[in-house]
Order: C-alpha cells, then sequence, then structure tokens
C-alpha cells in the first residue's frame, strides 16, 4: 500500500513544480535574427491556437486579444502567457476562408473600450459581412452593436477594422467574388468604408451621405496607418500582382479592370480615360500577403518607417522600408521564408515589440504543416543574447530584378538599349553574347574595368566600353545578373564574394 501511494504523490508534486515553473519561466529563445547593429530573439508566446487571425494589444491588461477564425475571442496574457477565452461569437459562419476575421480594439483615455470585429454569418443560403461593436470591460464583451451588414460570399470577404487617428472606423471591405461591385460606387463591397464609431456616416466623408472612402479592391487582407497618417492596405491579386495600396480619398485602385501596376497597353488606356492609383508595391508571381503593421518604433533603428507584412503563399515575414515620405518601398527584406508556415498577422506594441501569428491550421496548409504545436503566436524583440541559431534576412528576389533594370537603365541602356540589342557595328548586343553568359569572371572583369575595345568576339569597335569599378560590390552583383537572366539570356547566377573577387 505505502509504495503503491508514493509514485502518485510524487508525480502530482512533480506536476505541481512544472506548472509553478512554467507560469514563471519565459519561453525559450527559438533563434536570434541579426539585423545591422541590432539583434533580435524569436519566442514562441502561445501554441495549440486554431487559425488566429487578427491581434490586437489591450494596453490596460498588458495582454493580446485576438480572434480565432471559427469564431472565439482569446486573451493571452503578455505577463504570464497563460491564454484565456474572451467570448464566443455564436453567429459567425466559418466554411474555409469565411469566419470570425479582423477585429479592432479603441481604447480611449475617457469613456469605454470599444472592440470592432469583422465576420460572415449566414443566413438561408445568404452570406453576409457584418460590422459590430462590442463594449469591452475589462476581458468581457458587452452590448454588441451591428454597424454594418453587407454582401458577403464564400470568399473574397476581405476583411480588416482599423480605428484611425482622427477617431474614425475604417472597414477594408472584400468584392465578395462579384465582377461589379468593386467599381460601382454605390455598393459597400470591394471598398475602403469610413465611419463614426457609432456606425453612423461622418460628415466629412468624401461622398456626401457614403461610407465609400476608396474604391476598386478585391480582397485586402491588411490595414494598417502610419505616424503621419498615411493608411496602408495589402491585397490578394487574382493569378497574378498581390498589392500594397497607400489610400486616399475618392480614389480608384481598379479592380477588376486593372490589376497591379498600369503596365498593358489596355490597363494604360483605361487609366488615361478615368484616373486610377497605382500599388505603392505589387508581386508577380504572388505571395498571398496577409496582415500588415506599421513600425516606427527606435526600437529595432534598422525597421523604422517600414511596414510589416505576414504572407500565407510565401510564409514570410517581409520587412517593407518605406521611403521618408512614405509614397514608395525603397527595400524588402524577407523572414522566417517556408520556417514557421503561413503567416497571418502582425502586431507591433508601442514600445517595438512584435508579435505575429502562424496559420497552419486554416484551409490550405503548405507542406509539413500543421506542426503538432500550431498555431502559435511568435514574439521577436531586441536582445543581447546570441546562443540560439541565428538567421538573417533575405533580400526579395523581386525587388533585385527590379534594381538590376533601374541600374541597367541609368548606367548601360545608353549604348546597349533598352532591349540589350546594342547597336549594329556600334555597341554589341548583350542578347546571346558568350561573354555574357560565359564565365563570370571574365564578364566581371569587363564591367569592372573596361574593355578597351577588345571585348567582342574578333570584332573591333570604335568605341569602348566604359569601366564601371565605381559601382558598389552588391550594385555589380545586381546588375551582372540581371544582364545574365535577360534579353533571353539564362546563365547561372553570380554571388557577391565573385564580385569582390574581381576588384
Ligand atoms: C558609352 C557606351 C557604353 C556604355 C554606357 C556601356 N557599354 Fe558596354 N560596351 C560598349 C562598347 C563600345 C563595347 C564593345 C567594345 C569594347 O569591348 O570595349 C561594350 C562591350 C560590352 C560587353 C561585352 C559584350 C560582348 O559580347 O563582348 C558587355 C558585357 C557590356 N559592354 C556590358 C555593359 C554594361 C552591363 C553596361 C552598364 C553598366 C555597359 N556595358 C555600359 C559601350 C558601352
Amino acid at each position: 500500500m505505502r509504495l503503491a501511494a508514493l509514485p502518485v504523490l510524487l508525480s502530482m508534486a512533480a506536476l505541481f513544480v512544472s506548472c509553478h515553473n512554467e507560469k514563471k519561466k519565459e519561453p525559450p529563445v527559438l533563434n536570434t535574427i541579426q539585423l545591422g547593429q541590432t539583434t533580435l530573439s524569436l519566442t514562441r508566446v502561445a501554441n495549440h491556437l486554431n487559425v488566429p487571425w487578427d491581434l490586437q494589444y489591450d494596453r490596460k491588461a498588458h495582454a493580446i486579444l485576438f480572434s480565432e477564425i471559427a469564431g472565439v475571442i482569446k486573451r493571452l496574457d503578455l505577463n504570464t502567457y497563460k491564454v484565456s477565452p474572451v467570448a464566443r461569437i455564436t453567429d459567425v459562419y466559418h466554411q474555409r476562408t469565411t469566419g470570425l476575421l479582423g477585429m479592432a480594439l479603441y481604447q480611449p483615455e475617457q469613456g469605454p473600450d470599444y472592440l470592432f470585429l469583422s465576420y460572415t454569418s449566414k443566413t438561408g443560403d445568404r452570406i453576409y459581412s457584418n460590422l459590430l461593436r462590442y463594449t469591452y470591460n475589462n476581458g468581457k464583451l458587452e452590448a454588441p452593436l451591428r454597424l454594418l451588414r453587407i454582401p458577403g460570399n464564400t470568399g473574397h470577404n476581405g476583411s480588416r477594422v482599423l480605428v484611425a487617428k482622427d477617431q474614425k472606423v475604417y472597414w477594408a471591405t472584400g468584392d465578395a467574388a462579384s465582377d461589379s461591385f468593386a467599381q460601382d460606387s454605390t455598393a459597400l463591397n470591394g471598398k475602403i468604408l469610413r465611419l463614426n464609431l457609432d456606425g453612423s456616416i461622418p460628415k466629412d466623408n468624401p461622398i456626401p451621405s457614403s461610407y465609400v472612402y476608396a474604391w476598386g479592391f478585391r480582397n485586402m487582407q491588411g490595414l494598417t496607418q502610419s505616424e503621419s497618417g498615411a493608411i496602408y492596405t495589402s491585397e490578394h491579386g487574382d493569378a497574378i500582382e498581390d498589392e500594397i495600396n497607400l489610400i486616399r480619398p475618392l480614389q480608384n485602385y481598379g479592380w477588376p479592370q486593372i490589376e497591379g501596376k498600369h503596365d498593358t497597353e489596355k490597363e494604360i488606356a483605361i487609366a488615361k480615360r478615368s484616373p486610377r492609383t497605382e500599388p505603392v508595391r505589387s508581386w508577380t508571381p504572388v505571395i498571398a500577403p496577409a496582415g500588415l503593421a506599421w513600425y516606427g518604433s527606435d526600437a529595432i533603428p534598422e525597421w523604422k518607417n517600414s511596414l510589416l507584412l505576414t504572407t500565407l503563399k510565401s510564409q514570410s515575414l517581409r520587412i517593407l522600408h518605406l521611403s521618408a515620405n512614405g509614397l514608395q518601398i525603397t527595400d524588402e527584406a524577407i523572414l522566417f521564408a517556408n520556417y514557421l508556415g503561413r503567416l497571418r498577422s502582425v502586431l507591433v506594441l508601442p514600445d517595438g515589440t512584435i508579435y505575429f501569428c502562424s496559420s497552419n491550421r486554416d484551409w490550405n496548409p503548405q507542406k509539413g504543416f500543421p506542426k503538432p504545436t500550431d498555431d502559435g503566436i511568435y514574439r521577436l524583440q531586441k536582445t543581447t543574447d546570441t546562443t540560439a541559431p541565428v538567421l538573417r534576412p533575405q533580400k526579395s528576389p523581386v525587388l533585385q530584378e527590379q534594381s538590376g533594370k533601374a541600374l541597367y537603365e541609368s548606367y548601360c541602356a545608353s549604348c546597349h538599349k533598352t532591349d540589350g540589342k546594342g547597336l549594329l557595328n556600334t555597341f554589341p548586343s548583350l542578347a546571346g553574347s558568350r561573354l555574357v553568359n560565359g564565365d563570370a569572371n571574365k564578364l566581371l572583369q569587363v564591367l569592372l574595368h573596361g574593355a578597351g575595345g577588345k571585348a567582342s568576339d574578333g570584332i573591333s569597335y570604335e568605341a569602348s566600353m566604359p569601366a564601371f569599378a565605381f559601382l558598389k560590390d552588391e550594385e555589380i552583383r545586381v546588375l551582372t545578373n540581371y544582364i545574365r537572366s535577360s534579353f533571353g539570356n539564362a546563365a547561372s547566377h553570380i554571388s557577391l564574394e565573385t564580385v569582390k573577387n574581381n576588384r
């Protein structure tokens, strides 16, 4: 009897100790991320979640309030890392991408806290997108008020919610898979809508007595505002052209007549007839952009004035560095590619700490996912401890190609022409050139040091190829790879190392 009782007692004691420890112990650091001067730690702070869709910061409780797509709202205490249920929204309709989606927590200095929710519901065989306001009373949801109900569909329901600096509610609605809604200024789908906190139409909206603030959208998945007040969205294109847009009142972003930048004859003609706004950035092949958060903190100086973007298809966190005026993306770095799976939402706390969540239990898991611990909420913050395995951000290949083109246009096209074909007997064609497609070292010697009229196979040229040693190693690399993969050329990419060795 005594012997049998002992192990039970021991294991209970062990259980007690481990629970006790778990509450106090910081979760382990998975990786360190090395930026220029700053080292970040990556930590998973919550596990076993079911498709968290939106993360909001509850500053009064120092907690993250998050939605799960099936209709549950939970709270992650950032002191104890304990997750507790807040509410279940009973009329949420969840199938594939429909369900409980965006949220916005509004905590003013004075007056009650509000939680705005966007979710799909179904009545008979009709699907709707709903915008609701709850009073958020220290972790309890009270006094629901439906602000808007618009048509929904089995896909393309958006949607994110933002309470902006002007104390207005911005709701990014999907086009509900309709061909006509996005370009119909009287429909509320495929729009940025602007509402007062009580759901009424603001007197200063750009169209009198209308919620419509901007239009021509397909399916926005991210919405954020910068310190200076600029509102940005991320949006899923169709087969091509995912987008980041800078939202301005009354502007038309073109969908479904225009996809991405105005780069086909048809699109240019449409934009000429009536003004359309181009995205700040577009991606083909698509990456499936999702959550978006503007980063303005000094905590990570390398990322100050960037848009942080989580992506689903390309399974990464992207850091899109903005120009000082916020009109352009000047650099794009990629973190965690194919490492944590699909990433859905990202949140920046006032102190610059970043939280983001995976979406591996959704309708479209990638190979190797979900992991048993999925879905998770992760934290990125500054550290001095560098013992965990190091990860480095990668440069976006797409932006590299663009900057390769830009460099070529500014330094080479005057002689070798935009199409690389050169000018007969004067400037050699780079298309199909043996030198361009051959040994990287020989090519780099010509680029760096010029060729004195002797570069090309047996032909002598009057003019000579100038030396470009004044360009930086990285510029030479990007430029060389551009000419080796353009004009019908398909030679292997060369590394920065090879460029350095040829100096
Ligand atoms: C001022 C005109 C001029 C500019 C600008 C110029 N090139 Fe050239 N390039 C030439 C001439 C002329 C030749 C051939 C004569 C020679 O070998 O010096 C040549 C040769 C070449 C060759 C060798 C082609 C072959 O098949 O032998 C390559 C590669 C090349 N240039 C790349 C570039 C790149 C890349 C740039 C931009 C960074 C550039 N050039 C800018 C005039 C120019």
